[in-house]
């Protein structure tokens, strides 16, 4: 068996490291995330792009044309967006899913070994004391692991708010959410962005890690062992 080390040796031995144990609960929820997460982004694109209604206004019209049967702009738009709408629904409880996943990520970090907590690990990080000039790397190191860290718990932010802002377009009809509706559907459009950042930097940065200094990145979200 390869013992991987992920820092030149120095004086002082990191008091973290990215190679790290992950337990079943957080393993099966972030790959359970990922399956319902890319399930949502399908629904958005295809609602944005094939299902989009003033674009299959026309092919309505068309098709019907070809049957004998001639409809306006407003009949074809009423039949393009129904089938828009089914997609929405779509996308919508599949948003129910993902909010429920985010309760059950807040109870994993509740109920979790105090060392496996996110808090704790971004705690861990931001208290190291290098004990002297020549531990520079480990320093950098454990900086990284702290920046990485914070990223995980910007992108819960975000995606609580497409949760909270999503529930609010979903349940328009109470009040409050009815007169509010134009800005919570900016807010969700706005933050859906933020969400394509975080993914792609996340899946291009735990790929480059694995490939080089943090060897079986990936595959310890899989088998929840780490190496140190
Ligand atoms: C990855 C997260 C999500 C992304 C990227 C996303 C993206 C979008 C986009 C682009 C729209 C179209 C907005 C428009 O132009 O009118 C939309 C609509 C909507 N989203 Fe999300 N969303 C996400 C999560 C959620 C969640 C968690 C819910 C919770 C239920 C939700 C519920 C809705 C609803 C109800 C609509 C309105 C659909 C309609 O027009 O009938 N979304 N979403
Ligand atoms: C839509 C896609 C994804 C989302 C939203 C996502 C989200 C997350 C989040 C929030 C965490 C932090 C978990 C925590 O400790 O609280 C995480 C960790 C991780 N993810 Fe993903 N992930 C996605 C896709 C992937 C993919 C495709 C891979 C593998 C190629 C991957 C590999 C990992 C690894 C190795 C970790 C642990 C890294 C570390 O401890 O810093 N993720 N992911």
């Amino acid at each position: 068996m390869s013992t991987i080390h992920t820092l030149p040796l120095t004086s002082q031995s990191p008091p973290v490291a990215f190679n790290e144990p992950h337990s079943l609960a957080i393993r099966i929820w972030h790959w359970t995330f990922f399956a319902v997460i890319t399930t949502s982004l399908i629904t958005v694109l295809f609602g944005s792009t094939l299902f989009r209604t003033r674009d299959n206004i026309v092919t309505v019209q068309q098709q019907l044309q070809e049957k004998g049967a001639t409809v306006n702009k407003d009949q074809a738009r009423a039949v393009a967006h129904a089938y828009s709408d089914k997609l929405w629904d779509l996308h919508k409880y599949i948003g129910y899913v993902l909010t429920g996943l985010l309760l059950c990520r807040i109870i994993i970090e509740v109920v979790q070994p105090g060392e496996e907590r996110l808090r704790t690990k971004i705690k861990k990080a931001a208290g190291f004391k290098p004990s002297s000039s020549a531990d520079n790397a480990t320093k950098r190191h454990v900086q990284h692991y702290g920046r990485v860290k914070w990223t995980y718990v910007i992108f819960y932010v975000l995606i609580v708010t497409m949760a909270l802002t999503g529930l609010g377009l979903a349940f328009e009809d109470v009040p409050v959410f009815r007169a509010w509706h134009r800005g919570i559907t900016k807010v969700h459009q706005f933050v859906q962005y933020f969400i394509y950042a975080f993914i792609l930097i996340h899946i291009v940065g735990v790929i480059r890690s694995d490939m080089g200094r943090h060897k079986g990145l990936v595959s310890g979200m899989i088998h929840g062992t780490g190496h140190r």
